[in-house]
């Protein structure tokens, strides 16, 4: 007997070490990047809208756009292949997982091609130099040279990149500060939550020509083993594709494009944005997000009663071994929600399930919200059954009812009733907490607020303004389950 077990674990080790070094020779041989990209006739660029002049959110046509150096890029790199680019905006820190699960086709992000990137990444040619600067409170001018000018001080990069880890590593008694986006960093030096802000050059000199009460000085930083300069990302082994993509950025560097053309014309769009900030001019981008968030809320609240009631039947299941099986997942599944984030089961569902099925955000954002409220519906359930008296059932029963039909005709509506507060604060739950799919690009409130923020360089007034946009959701959401209430209670 062990010595058959021997032998067939010998067989598999041999038949896995043939079987994957054959597979991955393959996928170099067969590289038909270039060729899987013009079939689709789609290019999907993945960019983090925040850091002008590389790319920005402006109002183009009454419409919010992302604009910028890297967009022409992304749209000259598109034209060149002979195909359309569609571009997906994106937390900088995820951008890298979006390429390796295929959510995106490409990175044109300011992204600098390092060491460390280039292990799971392909990087084209660079396409331009930037450098580093740190942003300050023009107020504070006198106080501040360099990097090394901050000790006891704060100082504030975005999480994932290269100047997030000179701050941390180059700076001697300095605290640092880690945040996902460029524009909370703003606002944050800007309510002296801290002192600089380190970023590209291009980028610095933007923020500083749009408020000023900003400056800039230079940040000292010694970037010589880290490249200072930006390239575009692809999928790793995609040899064909990126030697195509080089011609472009080799011609763009050549005519000296950026320079040229894209920079100023980035630069336009920085005047023209802030033109008129006020909130109401921006009521499309708040309608939308009420519109997604009303979206996400209904259909999980709906999919998660669903889950909820499969659930707390299946935990409640007793009997044969089937039975007491189902209990057993339905009780594994119930703890294990409940004990992990809601953020990251978000996260698990777009990138990791969308590593074999492609799912768009949207759709990915509500079934991991429905998995996740199914679960605690299902506690609600299970509580609302085990309140329904005993001798219901057994009367029931006595009758000549069916198991089956005696929870549904007797237990289940008595249950529904118990939990019904519940149920409700379930929903209200809801509303608020589907703003965690702004991580993965849902077009709800957090994520439209967030646009209104980096479009009009005004932080503190869109956050007001969703703030009593959720509440009104929530109020009226709270006054049509209180009216089902009462009505429940006269029947
Ligand atoms: N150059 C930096 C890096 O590669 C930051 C780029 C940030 N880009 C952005 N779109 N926010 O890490």
């Amino acid at each position: 007997m062990k010595k058959r077990f021997g032998l067939l674990l010998a067989i598999i080790v041999a038949l896995f070490m043939t079987v994957v070094p054959l597979s991955t020779q393959h996928a170099q041989a067969a590289d038909n990047s270039l060729e899987k990209i013009q079939k689709k006739g789609v290019l999907v660029m993945g960019t983090s809208p925040d850091y002008p002049p590389y790319e920005f959110q402006a109002t183009v046509n009454g419409k919010s756009t992302v604009v910028g150096m890297d967009v022409q890029i992304g749209k000259k790199v598109a034209k060149d292949l002979g195909v359309k680019l569609k571009i997906k905006s994106m937390s900088f820190d995820s951008l890298l997982v979006a390429l390796q699960t295929g959510k995106i086709d490409m990175i044109i992000s300011g992204m600098n091609p390092t060491p460390a990137r280039r292990k799971n990444v392909a990087f084209t040619h660079v396409y331009y130099q930037g450098g580093y600067d740190i942003v300050i409170n023009k107020a504070d001018k006198a106080k501040y040279k360099n990097k090394d000018s901050f000790k006891g001080g704060t100082l504030g990069a975005q999480t994932g990149t290269t100047q997030y880890n000179a701050v941390k590593k180059q700076t001697k008694n300095t605290a640092s500060k880690g945040m996902t986006s460029q524009s909370d960093l703003i606002l944050a030096l800007q309510s002296h939550k801290l002192d600089g802000v380190a970023m590209e050059k291009p980028s610095a000199e933007a923020y500083t020509s749009n408020n000023k009460n900003l400056a800039a000085i230079p940040s000292d930083f010694d970037m010589s083993s880290d490249a200072t300069s930006s390239a575009i990302a692809f999928r790793k082994g995609s040899t064909s594709l990126v030697n195509k993509v080089n011609k472009t950025v080799d011609q763009i560097k050549k005519e000296n494009l950026v320079k040229k053309q894209y920079l100023p014309a980035a630069g336009k769009y920085l005047k023209t944005n802030t033109v008129n900030t006020s909130m109401g001019h921006y009521w499309q981008a708040f309608a939308t997000g009420v519109e997604y968030t009303l979206i996400i809320t209904v259909c999980s609240v709906f999919f998660g009663f669903i889950i909820g009631i499969l659930l707390a039947l299946a935990r409640t299941a007793k009997g044969n071994i089937f039975k007491t099986a189902l209990r057993w997942v339905s009780t594994a599944y119930v703890e294990f929600i409940r004990g992990t984030p809601m953020m990251v089961q978000v996260m698990f569902v777009y990138f990791g399930l969308g590593l074999f099925v492609n799912l768009p955000a949207l759709t990915s954002g509500i079934i991991a919200i429905s998995l996740n409220s199914g679960a605690y519906v299902a506690e609600y359930i299970r509580g609302g059954i085990n309140s329904v008296n005993i001798g219901q059932t057994e009367a029931a029963r006595s009758l000549g009812m069916s198991n089956g039909a005696t929870m549904r005709y007797v237990v289940l509506p008595q249950a529904l009733k118990n939990i019904w507060p519940s149920l409700g604060n379930e929903f209200i739950t809801l509303i608020k907490d589907s703003s965690i799919v702004s991580i993965i690009g849902v077009t709800e409130l957090i994520y439209q607020s967030n646009i209104v923020r980096s479009d009009t360089y005004r932080g503190v007034a869109p956050i007001v303004v969703i703030m009593v946009l959720y509440f009104i959701l929530t109020f009226t959401a709270s006054r049509i389950l209180n009216y089902f209430e009462r009505k429940m209670q006269h029947d």
